[in-house]
């Protein structure tokens, strides 16, 4: 089966063509990075007209790149949830269109559903590791979202939370801390560059909500370190200097990915599963792939880590998890609508507990 996928839920317009063996023809991804970093994160309406705007030259370059057309798909699959609702609206009413007019089926695909499959997708020129086996243990860290889950399999009721973050996403807290640090939007791919270089005993932090705290658990919490960090740039009566700013950045992340790689492996053993898989643009991070690695192999467990263009958001994985659902015999109607909640059940409730 051959897919085109569209993604427009946040701040990239993406179409891709993907076979159901994870085979990517083509992946056009159209970054908003530069119209948002000005205003320091994502404003929706100018998200929504931007997408409007490339939405047709992505999907016709994500066409010609793979030399086919549309008489050629299987289906249409798109991300229709969770989302800015404006943002998704435009993908799901090109794909509602594209559907109609070649009589293809519309497929609507939860974005972490896409997400957690990305880890199947093989690009051109790579020789991919073997993929994971089920059941596996994901850990799903974005801008939007993080959480663990047990996965029995690539659709979403197979799909079950484990723990997740009660307050901010571990992307949301990068691109605080990076705000606050004046690196600009996004976050994550300029600090884990200065973490680098860093020494993270300018500023130590400790991992929030660690194994070593009492009454752990596989939930998370990611607001109080970044209130520390706010606390100590507001209370300097001098600017930070350039190492200060890197010893930050190193603290900060190896506090997060202490705790990320600790939680994701803990919940693997709970599980007695043998492979773990990363997924979302944290997933990128240089520092929580190697301890991942680490920390996975010192417990007889394989690490998956998809490649990064796989890990931040594409239209690939939106393919591919919309070719599972098609292979169930599953697609969606015409009345397909944009919401901005995920489908997948939460076992966390945002704002719980005692961090
Ligand atoms: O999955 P994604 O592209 O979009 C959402 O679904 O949210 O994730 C974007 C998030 C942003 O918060 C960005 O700062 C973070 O992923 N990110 C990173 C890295 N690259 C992207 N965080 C840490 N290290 C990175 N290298
Ligand atoms: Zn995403």
């Amino acid at each position: 089966m051959l897919l085109l996928g569209l993604e427009s839920s946040c701040d990239e317009t993406g179409a891709a063509v993907v076979r159901d063996d994870g085979v990517v023809l083509s992946d056009v991804v159209h970054s908003q990075v530069e119209l948002h970093a000005a205003y320091g994160g994502v404003v929706p309406e100018l998200a929504s007209r931007d997408h409007a705007r490339n939405v047709a030259p992505v999907v016709r370059e994500a066409l010609s790149r793979a030399g086919v057309t549309l008489d050629a798909l299987d289906g249409i699959a798109v991300t229709h949830r969770p989302g800015l609702v404006g943002a998704l609206l435009v993908g799901v009413q090109v794909a509602k269109g594209l559907a109609w007019a070649a009589g293809k089926p519309l497929v609507g695909v939860d974005h972490l559903m896409g997400h957690l499959l990305a880890i199947f997708l093989e690009r051109e020129g790579e020789t991919p590791p073997p993929p994971p086996e089920f059941p596996f243990v994901a850990l799903l860290a974005s801008g939007g979202h993080t959480a663990l889950f047990r996965v029995d399999g690539p659709t979403t009721d197979a799909v079950h939370e484990l723990g997740g973050t009660r307050d901010d996403a571990a992307g949301e807290a990068f691109d605080k801390v990076a705000k606050l640090l004046g690196l600009g939007y996004p976050g994550g791919p300029v600090v884990d560059r200065l973490a680098t270089s860093g020494d993270p005993s300018v500023f130590p932090l400790d991992a929030p909500m660690s194994f070593g705290a009492p009454g752990a658990s596989l939930e998370m919490s990611f607001s109080g370190i970044k209130t520390r960090i706010a606390t100590h740039v507001r209370e300097r009566t001098t600017p930070l200097s350039d190492g200060e700013v890197a010893g930050i950045c190193a603290s900060f992340q190896r506090a997060v990915t202490t705790v990320l790689a600790e939680k994701l492996v803990a919940a693997a053993r709970r599980e007695s599963v043998r492979h773990v898989v990363l997924g979302g643009g944290v997933a990128a991070n240089s520092e929580l792939r190697r301890r991942v690695t680490e920390l996975a192999l010192a417990h007889g467990i394989t690490p998956h880590l998809p490649d990064k263009k796989s890990c931040t958001d594409n239209a690939a994985m939106i393919a591919y998890a919309g070719a599972m659902r098609l292979a169930r015999g599953e697609h969606d109607t015409w009345d397909l609508v944009a919401t901005s909640q995920t489908a997948l059940p939460r076992a966390t409730r945002k704002g719980r507990g005692k961090r």
